[in-house]
C-alpha cells in the first residue's frame, strides 16, 4: 500500500495540492482523474521522489519516501515505476535497447524478449523510435517499465494522443499486466472510456482537493455537478 497523507504542493502562489490524503491498495487498478492542470502529474511525482511536498508525507513500506535521500529513493524507484506521459525513449537506441538499458543501469536481470512479447511488439524490436507510431512507443515505454519488475506502475495519460482503437488496446494491456504480473496500476487519465472499463478505484482531483474517491458506481451515481459535468462533457467529447 502507498499512503499519501496531508500532501500539499504549491508553486509560487499556485496551491496545486491542498491537503490530499489517499491510499493506493495493492493489486488494484487505481485511476487518478480530473481536468487538465488539476495536479494529477504533480501528485504522482511525489510518489517517485521527483517533487518534494511543502507539507505532508507519502508512506511506502513504513517509510516517508518524500524524505529519502537520492540513493534510497533509487531503490524505491525500482519498486514504483513511473511511465511519463511522453514515452521518453532514446532516439538513438532501438526499442530492444531502450528496454535493456535501464536493466543494465540498475544491474537487473530481465528478459527483454519476454516483455517485448507481452506488449506485442517483438516485430518492432530492431526499429528506432522515429520509425514507429505513438502506440508502439507507448507499448515500449510500458515494456521498459514492466521489465524493472515493479510492484507499482504509474501510467501518466497512457491513451492520450492515441486513436480510439489503439487506446482500447492500451487499456487491455494495462488490465492484463495488472492481472498477469500482479503489478498495481496507478493510471492518470481523463479518458472516460478507459476509466469506466478498467478502473477498480477512481480518485478525482478538483481545485487542489479530492472531489471523490470511490468505485465506478460511486462516480456514476454521484450527484455532484462537477463530476456529472466531467462524465457528460467527456462523453460528448467537449473537453
Ligand atoms: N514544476 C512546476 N513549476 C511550476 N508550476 C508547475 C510545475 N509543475 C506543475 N505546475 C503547475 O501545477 C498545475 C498542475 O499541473 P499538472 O499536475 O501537470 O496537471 P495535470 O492534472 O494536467 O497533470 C498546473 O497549473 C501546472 O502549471
Ligand atoms: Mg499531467
Amino acid at each position: 500500500m502507498i499512503k499519501i497523507e496531508h500532501l500539499s504542493q504549491k508553486f509560487n502562489d499556485n496551491l496545486v495540492l491542498d491537503d490530499i490524503s489517499l491510499s493506493i491498495e495493492k493489486g488494484k487498478i487505481h485511476f487518478i482523474i480530473g481536468m487538465s492542470g488539476t495536479g494529477k502529474t504533480v501528485l504522482v511525482k511525489h510518489i517517485v521522489g521527483l517533487l518534494k511536498p511543502v507539507n505532508g508525507r507519502v508512506i511506502f513500506e513504513n517509510k516517508d519516501i518524500t524524505k529519502l535521500k537520492q540513493k534510497e529513493m533509487e531503490k524505491t524507484r525500482k519498486k514504483i515505476t513511473y511511465i511519463f506521459q511522453n514515452s521518453t525513449l532514446f532516439d538513438n537506441l532501438t526499442l530492444y535497447e531502450n528496454i535493456k538499458l535501464p536493466l543494465i543501469k540498475n544491474k537487473l536481470e530481465g528478459n527483454v524478449e519476454k516483455f517485448l512479447k507481452l506488449v506485442n511488439i517483438e516485430k518492432y524490436q530492431n526499429k528506432y523510435p522515429y520509425e514507429i507510431g505513438e502506440s508502439i512507443k507507448k507499448r515500449t515505454a510500458i515494456a521498459r517499465g514492466l521489465a524493472m519488475n515493479p510492484e507499482y506502475i504509474i501510467y501518466d495519460e497512457p491513451t492520450t494522443g492515441l486513436s480510439y482503437s489503439d487506446a482500447r488496446n492500451i487499456d487491455s494491456l494495462i488490465s492484463n499486466m495488472a492481472k498477469e504480473l500482479n503489478v498495481t496500476a496507478i493510471v492518470i487519465s481523463h479518458d472516460l472510456k478507459s476509466i469506466f472499463s478498467i478502473a477498480d478505484r477512481i480518485t478525482m482531483l478538483h481545485k487542489g482537493k479530492i472531489l471523490l474517491d470511490g468505485t465506478i458506481n460511486d462516480f456514476k451515481n454521484s450527484k455532484d455537478e462537477v463530476i456529472q459535468q466531467f462524465i457528460n462533457a467527456k462523453a460528448e467529447g467537449v473537453i
